[in-house]
């Protein structure tokens, strides 16, 4: 029953989770293609400090915004911040980190066969991790290397290799990943609030007073532009971060740290063509070198084809008789179907007797031979190319397991 509510909790804060990220992320994006479609208004705006003029029709109606240089003369007695929408996105995330991987299944943190964590330890790890990275970045944007963009790019994409290599040296891939994801949306929300909305207040204050922006506000403001513009690259990696817990062929890749370094470099760089599109610079061979990257990064992924020399014998497959010494003997279905038992059906069964599910994970129940069958190709990429199942390998399936699992599934395609 407590397993049932906390898949009910962990949808309901997933859903909240998504429609505030949708909010956060929409907005900005809106904010974005705002500033970059501005026209020059017409004079009688301008005499107002209007910068810049857009017209767009939605739903309906015609809307006009303006952007003025500084701020209008008066301070509207409605102003809208945008800022709850990154808030909640981080509260309810971190609820969701703490309900899926810190109280949830020990299998997406934990992976024996890298390190055997407790419990504690892992979610130590976590916390300690996502504190010590976000603590780093806010020094370092308070640094003189703040000064010098590009540098401090180059630095800040290190540090997030760095994490998550380390990160994946400990945590079993789904749980390094999120961790990777969390760190990134914690610096972006702290961005938000540590630099943007300071930032902000500063000159709402000063319109509020009618006094023009002074030094220090402006300072403020161009170390905002900094922090936004690390967001803007960000967007499109954390993303990804977050929809690739549907993705085993990443975060169960034996190289799965270095998959994401390449994906965060592909999508920054792509990223750059636009940013730099709306500066006025056209560069389509940014997208063509990303695109071409991106098929590299496909091919070196691809799993491994499955081998065909294992020719160990193994155990209880004597009923083969008499079969030629050369060829290896068929793997019985008697085999696959203890194998199965022992390591598969505590979770994938259509009543799991794991404490952990209520209802089979991935909606893979795996009972009989005909439905290992079914899900054949994804059961050689998660147990036999990867060590991704057993998620956290409880019950200790051995390699040679796995091959005569692979061996199996290759014979009865
Ligand atoms: C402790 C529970 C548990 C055990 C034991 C287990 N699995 Fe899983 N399995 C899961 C969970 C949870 C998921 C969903 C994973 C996710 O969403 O990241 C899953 C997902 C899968 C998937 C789908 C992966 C995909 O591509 O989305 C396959 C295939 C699979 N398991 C095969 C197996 C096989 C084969 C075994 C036995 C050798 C096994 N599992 C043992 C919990 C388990």
């Amino acid at each position: 029953m407590l397993v049932y509510l906390s898949e009910w909790l962990s949808l309901i804060i997933r859903w909240f989770h998504v429609i505030a990220g949708v909010a956060w992320i929409g907005a900005s994006f809106y904010f974005v293609w705002l500033d970059n479609n501005l026209r020059e208004p017409p004079a009688w705006k301008k005499q107002k400090g209007i910068k810049g003029d857009l017209w767009a029709i939605h739903g309906g109606g015609f809307y006009e915004v303006a952007k003025y240089e500084v701020g209008p003369e008066q301070m509207p007695s409605d102003l809208h911040w945008f800022k709850w929408e990154a808030y909640s996105t981080l509260l309810s995330g971190l609820a969701l980190l703490a309900v899926v991987y810190y109280m949830g299944n020990p299998g997406y943190l934990i992976d024996p066969s890298k390190v055997a964590l407790s419990g504690a330890g892992a979610v130590a790890i976590g916390v300690g991790t996502l504190v010590a990275v976000v603590a780093l970045y806010e020094a370092l944007i308070r640094s003189p290397l703040a000064r010098n963009g590009m540098a401090f790019g180059v630095v800040l994409y290190l540090i997030l290799v760095a994490v998550a290599f380390g990160l994946y040296q400990v945590f079993a891939g789904r749980g390094a990943y999120i961790h990777v994801g969390a760190v990134i949306g914690t610096i972006m929300v702290g961005n938000v609030f540590l630099g943007i909305v300071p930032a902000q207040r500063a000159l709402v204050n000063a319109v509020a007073r009618g006094e023009k922006p002074g030094e220090e506000v402006v300072m403020l403001a161009q170390r905002a532009m900094l922090r936004s513009r690390h967001n803007n690259y960000l967007t499109l990696p954390v993303l990804f971060i977050m929809i690739s817990n549907h993705y085993p062929m990443f975060y169960a890749h034996a190289h799965g740290w270095l998959a994401l370094a390449a994906i965060g470099a592909i999508t920054a760089y792509a990223r750059h063509f636009f940013n730099l599109r709306n500066q006025g610079q056209f560069k389509p061979s940014i997208l063509v070198v990303s695109a071409l990257a991106t098929v590299a990064l496909i091919w070196a992924m691809a799993p491994s084809a499955p081998s065909t020399v294992a020719t160990h014998s193994h155990g209880t497959a004597q009923t083969d008789g008499d079969s030629a010494a050369a060829a290896p003997s068929p793997v019985t279905g008697a085999e696959i179907s203890q194998l199965l038992a022992t390591h598969c059906q505590a979770c994938h069964a259509a009543k799991p007797t794991s404490p952990a599910f209520q209802a089979p994970p991935a909606g893979i129940i795996l009972d009989s031979l005909e439905h290992l069958k079914q899900h054949g190709d994804k059961v050689y990429q998660a147990a036999v190319a990867t060590h991704y199942m057993p998620l956290g390998n409880m019950s200790g399936m051995s390699d040679e397991e796995r091959s005569l699992l692979g061996r199996w599934l290759q014979e009865n395609r």
